[in-house]
This record gives structure tokens, sequence and C-alpha cells, in this order.
């Protein structure tokens, strides 16, 4: 067993006492209602939270109105979501009133940080159940204790949360997301990840593949990699690293596409360069976050790359996939910066012209590094400076768009949607384009070919190729 790794014995355990739960909960028709806060890890923590209420007995509610149990799977990484998550948990009192027997659970890394988790349930005491990050494997002990009437309120600092095999209900039944690893080490000045998810621990290899076997043959297409810092990815018992990791996912039988995210500048190394361009199912589109493009600023968020790096690592991806797309992470109002510092920002925007860029307003984390720094810029200036970043980015994608104007490519048909025009469909390409075109559900889950013939704002406009 790793040193992270949760003992088969403990987990046999938990599986257990879902067991017993289900026993008590047969003839019954409970439900449950999940809502998720934060990025892609936390959504595929919701997908374990629901595997385990299901096997409990528990079915998905269609609001939360008619649930007996409603999950909050909070995120911390910016402060208005705290703001929303205690303003929802408060909506939910008058419902817990009218129907006493409702649990109610809030989770999640912004219940990893003590003081938040103990102002939560002293401000709302009629929440049953509060968790960390490193204890969810814990859910079915922790579920049976609030059924037996008590409140469980258990936080703890350890990173042995590697659960192999938890039970789990994927959101999507041919795209899904695999974690490689967890935490991170890397201690960007303005970042709390680091304090709530621990220092990064890896999966084995063998466990991935064996996981992404199973998928595959459960008819799973495409695979996204999941990672707070992949390209850091170390296997603990083999040393396998990520370019090897892809390569060995790259041979399963079944899988088209692969995906990963997220990846960190500073580890972006020619090998995965290298392995993207010839692993046949590898995408051709890298989430690679500038933060900031000035390198003053990027020293003060110990990001430990220059502008120059970067833009050399972006010369070098495109020089080895010309078509890659390429997206971003940045932050605008970073304490100590200036109009100089965010004019970097926007220049460096306009050079790489990315596909789409996730932009946020700095917000202070309590016992962060950068939240101490006394130049701390006003609300106005981050939004006018958010502001003008979304306008340059959306005009460089428009412009980027044109080029897409007959190119043929597949498409992962993802959803359908009524438009004015008719049923569309839509998905993305090899890269991270969405394409639009007219088609009905019956194309959901299926790879089809699509030829582009016009542009939306963030998106493109096909037709299916016979
Ligand atoms: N303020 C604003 N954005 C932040 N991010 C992380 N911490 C903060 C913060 N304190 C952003 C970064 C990161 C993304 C997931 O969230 O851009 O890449
Ligand atoms: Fe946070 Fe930096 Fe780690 Fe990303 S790499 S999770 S921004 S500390």
């Amino acid at each position: 067993m790793l040193k992270h790794e949760v003992s088969k014995a403990e987990l046999l355990r938990q599986k257990s006492i879902l067991k017993s739960i289900y026993d008590a909960n047969y003839g019954h028709d409970y439900r449950y209602h999940i809502e998720s806060y934060g990025c892609q890890m936390n959504n595929h923590d919701s997908e374990r939270i629901a595997g385990m209420l299901n096997e409990a007995g528990y079915r998905p509610a269609d609001s939360k109105n008619d649930a007996d149990i409603i999950i909050f799977n909070t995120c911390c990484v910016r402060e208005h979501a705290e703001l929303r998550v205690f303003g929802n948990v408060g909506a939910l009192k008058a419902l817990k009133d009218e129907k006493p027997f409702l649990i109610i659970g809030v989770c999640g890394c912004m219940m990893q940080q003590e003081q938040v988790a103990k102002k939560l349930s002293k401000r709302y005491p009629f929440v049953d159940l509060i968790f960390g990050t490193h204890e969810l494997f814990r859910l079915p002990e922790m579920l049976e204790s609030v059924l037996s009437g008590d409140h469980v309120f258990r936080i703890s600092g350890s990173d042995a949360d590697i659960a192999e095999d938890l039970p789990i209900m994927r959101n999507s039944t041919f795209s899904t997301n695999v974690n490689i690893m967890f935490g991170c080490n890397n201690f960007c000045t303005y970042c709390i990840v680091p304090y709530v998810r621990g220092r990064e621990r890896s999966r084995s290899a063998e466990n991935i593949v064996g996981e992404v076997k199973k998928l595959a043959a459960a008819g799973y297409l495409e695979i996204t990699l999941l990672g707070q810092n992949v390209n850091s990815y170390n296997a603990p018992d083999s040393g396998i690293k990520f370019p090897g990791l892809l390569a060995l996912v790259n041979d399963i039988d079944g899988v088209k596409r692969i995906r990963f995210m997220t990846s960190h500048p500073k580890d972006l190394s020619d090998e995965l360069i290298y392995a993207m361009r010839d692993l046949d199912k590898v995408c051709h589109h890298i989430h690679l976050p500038v933060q900031s493009g000035s390198s003053r600023i990027l020293r003060e968020m110990n990001r430990r790359y220059t502008r120059e790096d970067y833009l050399r690592l972006i010369d070098k991806l495109r020089a080895n996939m010309p078509d890659i797309d390429i997206t971003t992470d940045i932050i605008v109002g970073f304490p100590g910066e200036t109009d100089a510092d965010f004019e970097d920002t926007i220049s460096l925007v306009d050079e790489v012209g990315y596909c789409a860029a996730y932009t946020f307003m700095y917000s202070q984390r309590e016992g962060t590094i950068a939240a101490k720094i006394p130049d701390q810029i006003p609300p106005e200036i981050k939004k006018e400076r958010l502001h003008a970043l979304n306008a340059k980015v959306a005009s460089k994608l428009s412009i980027a768009s044109k080029n897409y104007i007959n190119k043929i490519g597949e498409v992962l048909v993802e959803g359908c949607d009524q438009k004015p025009g008719g049923m569309m469909v839509y998905g993305k390409m090899n890269g991270f384009r969405t394409v639009f075109f007219p088609g009905d559900e019956s194309l959901i889950g299926k790879m089809i070919h699509v030829k582009i013939i016009d542009t939306l704002n963030t998106s493109l406009v096909g037709q299916m190729v016979k």
C-alpha cells in the first residue's frame, strides 16, 4: 500500500456501513441533492459523494425542495464563493424548519479551513454534517452518525486521502475525469489550495490505468486526467512521470481522446510537448495558466517563470503543434499591480491569442502571503481591469475564429439545445473549440465529422460532413 492510500480494510468498513444504511432505507424513496462550487476537482468529488449516497439507497432529487439530504460541496479559492455558500446555506433554514428530518451537509475545501467551518457551524446550528476534503471517504460513517441524531464536524489535516475504488456516479456516460494526483506544492502567494488540499501526492500509474481501462470498457471515449499540477505527476511506486502516464493511457483500447489539466508553466517539459505531439489520442489543447503578463508580478506571485519564459513555451508548443488551442487563467489586481503591469498582461494576451481565458479579480485569502501585502488594489480598479482584459481576450478570439472557416474536424457531441433556427447539438473539436451544428439528441456521445461554416462570439457553427 502506498503512503497516502487509505487501507483496503478501512474502505471495506466504510462500504459495509453503506450497505447497512441501504438496508435501513429499503422501501423508502429517499432523495439527495448535491450543489458543487468551484473547479473540476470539486465536481469530481461530488460524483463520489453521489456514488456513496446512491449505494446507501438514495436517488437524485429533482431539486433541493424534494431532497432528504442536501450537500454543499464548497470551494475557497476566491472569497465570493464563500459569501455565496453562507447565503445559500442560510436560506435552507426555512426548509429545515418545514422538514426536521432533512439532512444538511457542507464539505469541500472551504470547510477544510477550520475557522470558516467553525463560523458556519456556529451561525447555522441546523447544519448536521461538516467535513473537510480529506474526510470524503469517511462519508458512510459520518452519515451513519447523523442518521442516529448526532451532529458531525470532522476536519483533519491528514493528507492520507487517496481512496481507491470509492463508489462513483459519473455525470456523463462518454466523457469523464480521472484524478491522477492531489494537492499542490507550489505555494503561489495568492493561493489557498496548498493549505487546504495538502501536499502533492500521486496515485499509482497501475491504479490510474486500471480505472481508465474500466471506463473504456464501459464506453467512455474521452478521459480528462485531473490534478492541480499534472506536470509534476510522479508515480510513487514505479517513478513514472506524466509523459509516461500519457503513453500508457494512450495505449488503452476504446479511449478516443485524452485531455488533462492543469499544467504549471514551470513544469512543462519538452518531453511532455513531444508526448502531446506524438501520441495520437492526446488532444491538442493545453490549459496553461499565466496569471499575469508582468515578470515583476509573476515574481511576487512566486510563479517561478518570467513573461519571456512563458512566451518561449508558447512558441515551442506551437512549433510542435501548429493547431494547438491554448487556454489560461489570469488574475487582475494582484497587490501592487500598476497600470504598466496590467498593460503587460494585455499585451501578453495580444501576443498569445488564447482560445479561452478564465479571468479573476484578485481575492485576498487569509493565511496566504499576498494577503499581507499592504498595497491592495481598490475594487473599482480591479473591475475596470477585468473588463478591459475580457474585451481583449474576446477580440483576439473572434479574429482567430475566422481561420476555422471551411476546416473539417471531429466533434464529440456533449449536448443539444433548441435554438431559433432549430435543434442544434454542440461539442468540442480535438482542441478546445466548441462547435454548434444541426442535429438531435441521438448524436450525444458520438464523434461526428463537421465542417465549420460560421463563427459566433465564443464558438463556431458547423454542418455534418457525410
Ligand atoms: N484570487 C483570484 N484568483 C485566484 N486563483 C487562485 N487563487 C486566487 C485568488 N486568491 C485563480 C488562479 C488559478 C485559478 C484556479 O483560480 O488563476 O489558476
Ligand atoms: Fe494554487 Fe499555484 Fe498550486 Fe495552482 S499551482 S493550485 S495557483 S498554488
